[in-house]
């Protein structure tokens, strides 16, 4: 069966909220599914075995959290050459986030990435659950 892992980090559960989402939308293409925090992955390798990495973070003062930008450290010591690759993040005016986190994952890690991040504005997030759904 195809595997993923989504790890995100979020402030105010935001993007906590369009994680869970993708994972339903990634569970409804069959797809199996498990959602860490940044904070669970101790090692590069806690990256690998999977068939597709999605990661997520918030913009906070127009960057990605410090959780992220240490995780995408340990995740330069993973084996993710040619492994499918998403993110997504909650933001309020700029959102950053996602793309800093697909440029990194598309270029020194060389994932194979989906069309583009996802990105969902918090004040409507409600309104993006079938889009949100659907990037998974
Ligand atoms: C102190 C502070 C700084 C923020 N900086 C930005 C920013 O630079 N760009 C942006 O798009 N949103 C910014 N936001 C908005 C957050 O990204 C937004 O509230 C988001 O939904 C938080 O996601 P989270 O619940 O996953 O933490 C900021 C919010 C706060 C409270």
């Amino acid at each position: 069966m195809t595997n993923a892992l989504i790890v995100y980090t979020s402030r105010t559960d935001k993007t906590e909220q369009i994680g869970t989402l993708v994972a339903e939308g990634l569970r409804m293409s069959g797809v199996e599914v498990i959602v860490k925090k940044v904070g669970d992955i101790k090692n590069g390798s806690d990256l690998e075995g999977f068939d597709a990495l999605v990661l997520g973070s918030a913009t906070y003062h127009g960057e990605m959290m410090q959780g992220m930008k240490t995780l995408l450290f340990l995740a330069e010591k993973a084996a993710l050459e040619g492994k499918v690759g998403g993110s997504f993040g909650a933001f309020g005016w700029s959102g950053e986030t996602p793309n800093r986190i697909f440029e990194t994952m598309k270029n020194p890690f060389r994932m194979n990435m989906v069309a583009g991040p996802l990105y969902l504005k918090s004040s409507t997030l409600g309104g993006g659950i079938e889009m949100t759904q659907e990037y998974g």
